[in-house]
Formats: C-alpha cells, structure tokens, sequence
C-alpha cells in the first residue's frame, strides 16, 4: 500500500487526514514541522507528501525545495488556507503537484490523493518504459546499446542492401560474429534464400574443399555420385566462411578465384557454374598479421575486406555487459523456471570491472550457470564464479605495459605482475607448491620466499 507523509503543525488536522487516508487503506506518517518530514522522507519510501504551506513560523515552500532536493520526484501536494493561494500557485512552479484549500472534505482528499498517485504511477510506468526501450533488439538475438555496437548496427543495415559486398567480420571469440553475419542475411534481399555456414578450421584440407566446391562422379574414388558444393548451395543466398583464417593456403587461391570471376567448378568438372552468392568471413585472428607472416595471402585479405565489420571486446562495451546481463537473466531464468531477477550493485561492479576474454559467450555461460545453480533471487558476490570476483585485471596486454611522463617504479611494477602469475597458479594447482614450482619452473624455497613476501596463502 502506498504510504503518505502528512506535514501539518495542527494536530487536529493531522489526525484528521490520518483518519481520512487510513480509511482508503494508506499508510500514514505524521510530522509536525519542516526537519521532522526531512527525516522521514530520508529514512522511508514515501509516495504522497500532503503539506501543509503554512508552518507557523516555517515557511512550507522552504520545506516543499528541501523536500525535492532529496527526493526530486517527489510528489507533493499542498494543503493551503485561506489568502494564501498566491504562494500555492508558487509551489506548483516548485513542483507540487496540485494544492488544496483548507476546509477540505473528506471526498476532495479521497479523489485528489487517488489522482495524485495513479498519475505518478503511470509515469513511472513511462519511464520504466522508456529504460527498457533504450535496449536495442537489433535482431531477436542481437541486443546492444554501447555506441560502438550500435556503429555495427549500422554497418550491418548498411552492408544488407548492397547484396553482393563482400563482408569481413574481425573481433575476439564470442563477440557476435556469427550472429552479425546471420544479421547481414536476415536484413538482405537475399533473406528467403539459403544462409550456407561453413567452419574453415574444423575440416582437413581436401574435405573442406569438396565441401566447398562440390565434385563431379567419379573425380576421386569416393565420389560415386555428382555433389554440389557449399558456395553452389548458397547460389542466390549467403555463403558464411567462418574461421577464414585457418583456411590452407592452397585453398585460399581457389577461393580468391570464386570472388574474383563469380563462378566455380567442381572438382573433377570441366564447366564453370554462374554463381551469385554474398561471403561473409569471419576471423578472431588478426588477418594483416597473418597476411605478414605468409600464412594468409595478401591478395585474398583485400578480396574479402571490401567491407569490414570490428565487434569490439565486450570489456570496452560497458552499457551492453549490463544490458546483456539482464537479456539473459531473463531468458535464462524463465527456460530453467527459476526467479533469478536483479543483481547486487557489488556484483554489477565486479561484472563489469572483469575482462571478459570469451565475451558475451562467456557472459551468457555464466548466467547460464547461475541461473541452474541458484534458487536465490539476487545474483551476490558469491554466486559469481572465481574469476569474476578476483582482483580487476588490467584490461590490455597493452595497458598493462603503458608508461607516461609521471614514470613509474620498474622494481614494484615487475613485482606486482611476479604477484599475479604466482597467485593464478597457486589458484590453478589448488595451492599446492611443489605443481606451482613446477608450473612457473621456479625452484620451491624461491617459490615460498615469495609467497610469504606477497603474502599469499598455500596449503603446504
Ligand atoms: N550482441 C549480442 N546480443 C546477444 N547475444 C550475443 C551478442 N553477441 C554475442 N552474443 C552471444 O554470444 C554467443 C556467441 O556469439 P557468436 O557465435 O556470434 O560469436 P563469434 O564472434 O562468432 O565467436 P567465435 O569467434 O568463438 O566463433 C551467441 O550465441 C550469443 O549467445
Ligand atoms: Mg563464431
């Protein structure tokens, strides 16, 4: 039930609204001057404030600033005598709500109070409303409102219309590759047509590439029957070449031939197939790096980076860590029928300090986890596994190794990283010294000298 603050130095009428409000089934708190209503509007939830303009010696618009400085919602309304009119129509400019003159029946407290409070409801509703709006659904699976991803959004609408362009998708494991390349089908023309996926790591060479172009009857001894390929399924379609960076070299040739002269032939055949396919790649690797070490051909990087898409870490996506959180507390909590709903500040705090290395997989995982686990309502610190609630790690490889014009003390910075590898691998071997010693090839006494110097903890 909602609960009403009434601000009146005069008992009698005090009592009076008590009477009257506690007859509609409101909760009543009682103050007599300015401070006390200060008090009770920082110690409680209250919903109504009927006050009273004239305090004695107080001034009500004092109180009525004061009150909405804490609270800035807050809704007032203002109970005024008479001749005083002027300086309730002052109060509404500070916000009241409404005012009501004294002698008030019961009947205008009952209506003025039941309006009051099914107006504030309603925009409470309209701003619940408009927070939940703020989570961009780019897809029904595909979520985000970080600035950067909804740069990709973008991209990914843009990209869609020109149905031939040919995508690269770059960024970690688990950032949304997949499902932005799916996006790019799905907003295409080519929508009703095939989306063909195929995982360029996950098959042996000469699979990959009968897989990929087909073969004619009898082109190797296992071929009885004529198959079409992959990039022929996709013929009007989407071809998705995932983990394009692990593809062979050899084979890279053949399908820089595809892109660049929009046919193929079996293997085995002799007639070139007409195809009309859109590729999408994707890689977690760094191609240009790759393209360096000789390991992917330059020509077929700039063949299929005509249009590049960055997903970005997820630890550099702050706002869409809090959005995917509450997405898959949501999905996860209804499929396991469980009633995990909100997350402590604390946890949120270590949810997002984390670095996140498998992204929103990785994010989905642990809700996953949590959501099968727990029979609580709040996700707390200690529902959250280990490598959530350890320390904050530095979020780059790079960060980590930054200097500036302040400088820095080499011997404790090279002491605080020594701090991090013994404490990861004394938490990997379950404290034992002699696996640690062994994992981080030092011998055991230099071992123990610095877990007593660190101040870490084992269990010899
Ligand atoms: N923007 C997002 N909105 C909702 N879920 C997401 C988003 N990005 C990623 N995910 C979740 O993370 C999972 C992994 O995404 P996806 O398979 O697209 O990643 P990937 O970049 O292809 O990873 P890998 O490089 O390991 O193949 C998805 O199944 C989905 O649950
Ligand atoms: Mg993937």
């Amino acid at each position: 039930m909602e609960r009403i603050l009434i601000v009146d130095d005069e008992a009698f009428i005090r009592e009076n609204l008590e009477r009257v409000l506690q007859s509609d089934g409101y909760r009543t708190i009682s103050a007599e001057n300015g401070n006390e209503a200060l008090t009770a509007i920082s110690e409680q939830e209250v919903d109504l404030v009927l006050l009273d303009l004239n305090l004695g010696a107080e001034s009500g618009l004092e109180v009525l600033s004061s009150l909405r400085e804490i609270e800035p919602n807050l809704l007032v309304i203002i109970i005024t005598g008479y001749g005083t009119v002027e300086s309730a129509v002052e109060a509404l400019k500070l916000g009241a709500y409404d005012y009501i003159k004294k002698p008030f029946k019961a009947d205008a407290i009952h209506l003025i109070v039941r309006l009051a409070l099914e107006t504030q409801s309603l925009k409470r509703e309209m701003r619940q409303l408009r927070r939940d709006g703020a989570t961009h659904h780019f897809t029904e699976e595909m979520i985000g409102s970080s600035p950067q991803i909804l740069q990709v959004f973008d991209q990914i609408r843009e990209v869609s219309k020109h149905g031939t362009s040919t995508v690269l998708i770059t960024g970690e494991s688990g950032t949304g590759k997949e499902l932005a390349a799916r996006a790019i089908h799905k907003y295409s023309e080519r929508s009703n047509q095939p989306f063909i996926e195929i995982n360029c790591g996950s098959l042996p060479l000469n699979l990959l590439e009968s897989e990929l172009f087909g073969y004619e009857k009898g082109a190797f001894t296992d071929a009885k029957i004529r198959k079409k390929g992959l990039i022929e399924e996709a013929d009007g379609g989407t071809l998705f070449l995932d983990e394009i960076g692990e593809m062979d070299i050899s084979l890279q040739v053949k399908l820089l031939r595809v892109l660049e002269e929009r046919n193929i032939r079996r293997i085995g055949g002799s007639r070139n197939i007409e195809i009309d396919t859109r590729v999408i790649a994707a890689t977690n690797r760094d191609l240009k790096l790759a393209v360096e070490d000789k390991e992917f051909r330059e020509d077929l990087y700039y063949r299929l980076n005509v249009v590049p898409i960055f997903l970005p870490p997820l630890r550099e996506r702050k706002e869409d860590i809090t959005q995917l959180l509450n997405f898959f507390i949501k999905r996860f909590s209804k499929q396991f029928n469980k009633q995990v709903k909100d997350v402590s500040r604390q946890a949120l705090d270590m949810i997002l300090n984390y670095r996140w290395p498998g992204n929103a997989r990785e994010l989905r995982n642990v809700v996953e986890r949590i959501c099968i686990m727990s029979s609580s309502v709040h996700i707390t610190p200690d529902t959250l596994p280990k490598e959530i609630t350890g320390e904050p790690v530095n979020t780059s490889v790079k960060e980590c190794f930054s200097l500036n014009e302040t400088g820095l003390n080499l011997e404790e910075e090279i002491a605080s990283i020594e701090k991090e590898y013994i404490r990861k691998a004394l938490q990997m071997t379950g404290a034992n010294v002699a696996k640690t010693s062994r994992l981080l090839q030092i011998p055991r006494g230099t071992l123990r000298y610095k877990i007593e110097k660190y101040e870490l903890t084992d269990t010899d």
